[in-house]
């Protein structure tokens, strides 16, 4: 499998581009608007052909570049089931493997980040969106989010994985790249070790994070799998204009 993680400091977020290498087709998974110039030349630097872009969830922070990819390469978009988007050419449900290629993934629902989260597990790496972070997870605020849904979805899902199955998240704000099934289930600060429901729970609702900047823009944009408002806000401006250098991972 080609595999590269790719950075969008903006939003913090990994987009993973898998490729497959004998018949040149390729996915993204959770790719970001502000870096589809960034996504076309790797695709295009690898020698790949976009099959799909795959989402784990409606975004909350970014906007996905699904709609933006489908119209300069011909990928289609495959996106939760569950959250009914009409631009999706793809509805995923947990049980019905995604092919390209040589490549699987296997979609897991994960609710409680939002109700229709899924994780994608391919091989030796699950790639967990916002449901598992590294030594964190998402939060469980809005978007139906549910802490005792997500607790369920790590401890039923994930942590019955193999130890030695890669994690990667949709996210991470400290320079971590990679973690392991064995290391998130023991060291997790919100959900490993021997954490209860009722601690998570009460851990979560402690929280009390500030609203998000972009929340009401970008899940009405990523409802229509991945459309900037017309007018923005100039401190949000930036959430829509193409990123210039091009971090990777
Ligand atoms: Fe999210």
């Amino acid at each position: 499998m080609i595999f590269r993680q790719l950075f969008e400091p903006l939003s913090s977020t990994y987009t993973y581009l898998l490729g497959c290498s004998e018949t040149g087709q390729a996915v993204l998974i959770d790719p970001v608007i502000v870096a589809v110039e960034r996504d076309l030349a790797e695709l295009g630097r690898l020698g790949l052909r976009l099959a799909f872009t795959v989402e784990t969830h409606i975004h909350a922070d970014h906007i996905t570049a699904a709609l933006e990819l489908k119209k300069r390469s011909g990928s289609r978009i495959a996106a939760p089931a569950c959250d009914r988007l009409p631009c999706a050419d793809l509805g995923i449900e947990a049980g019905k493997p995604l092919q390209f290629g040589g490549i699987e993934l296997q979609p897991l629902h994960t609710p409680g980040h939002t109700a229709g989260h899924f994780c994608y597990l391919a091989a030796d790496r699950v790639f967990t969106g916002d449901a598992l972070l590294i030594d964190g997870c998402g939060r469980t605020d809005f978007q139906d989010g549910d802490a005792d849904a997500l607790y369920r979805s790590v401890h039923e899902k994930l942590f019955v994985l193999a130890d030695e199955i890669l994690v990667y998240p949709a996210h991470d704000y400290k320079g971590r790249h990679v973690s392991s099934i064995a290391q998130e289930r023991q060291g997790n600060a919100r959900l490993g070790g021997e954490r209860s429901l009722e601690g998570f729970r009460k851990l979560m609702a402690d929280l009390k994070l500030p609203y998000p900047d972009f929340i009401d823009y970008a899940v009405p944009g990523n409802r229509l799998c991945g459309v900037c408002p017309g007018e923005l806000p100039d401190e949000l401006e930036k959430y829509c204009r193409q990123m210039t250098s091009s971090p990777q991972g």
